[in-house]
């Protein structure tokens, strides 16, 4: 009788520790309803883009401001960087694509693209 307590009593620790394992699907990050520059695009930039792209040293970018990006259009291709609406603008289709684009290890996660991107294709730049 003691040993099948103790059997029992050990399955139980088992499903007890294996529930604890369980991945916490809680904290999968939800896009906002609206990506804005002040709430959002200029922190990552600043953090991950702008000591290349801003300043004295711009390799043909400068992100370091709104009025800046706006103004940015890429020097090594006459095709507009950033285009209001459009996902096949060169920063998401060429420099930042997370395939292909080798500017996208300098973000943080995948987090940090679909806020770029939402904020080019769906939110029209939005200050
Ligand atoms: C460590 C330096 C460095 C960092 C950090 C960096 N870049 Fe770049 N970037 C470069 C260099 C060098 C080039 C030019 C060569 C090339 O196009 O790959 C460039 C080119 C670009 C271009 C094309 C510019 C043109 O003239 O057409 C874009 C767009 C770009 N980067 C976006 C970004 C973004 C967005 C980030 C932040 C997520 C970023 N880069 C972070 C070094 C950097």
């Amino acid at each position: 009788m003691r040993i099948l307590s103790s059997i029992v009593a050990g399955v139980g620790l088992l499903a007890f520790l294996s529930a604890c394992s369980e991945p916490n699907l809680d904290l999968v990050p939800i896009l906002p309803e609206e990506v804005t520059y002040s709430g959002h695009i200029q922190k990552i930039l600043n953090k991950s883009c702008v000591r290349c792209h801003g300043g004295a040293v711009k390799h043909g970018i400068d992100l370091s401001s709104y009025t800046l990006i706006l103004e940015s259009v890429g020097s090594d291709i006459s095709e507009d960087l950033i285009v209001i609406g459009n996902p096949q603008s060169k920063i998401l289709k060429q420099k930042l694509n997370p395939v292909s684009g080798g500017m996208y290890v300098y973000l943080s996660d995948s987090f940090e693209y679909d806020l770029i991107y939402k904020w080019i294709v769906n939110d029209g730049l939005r200050q």
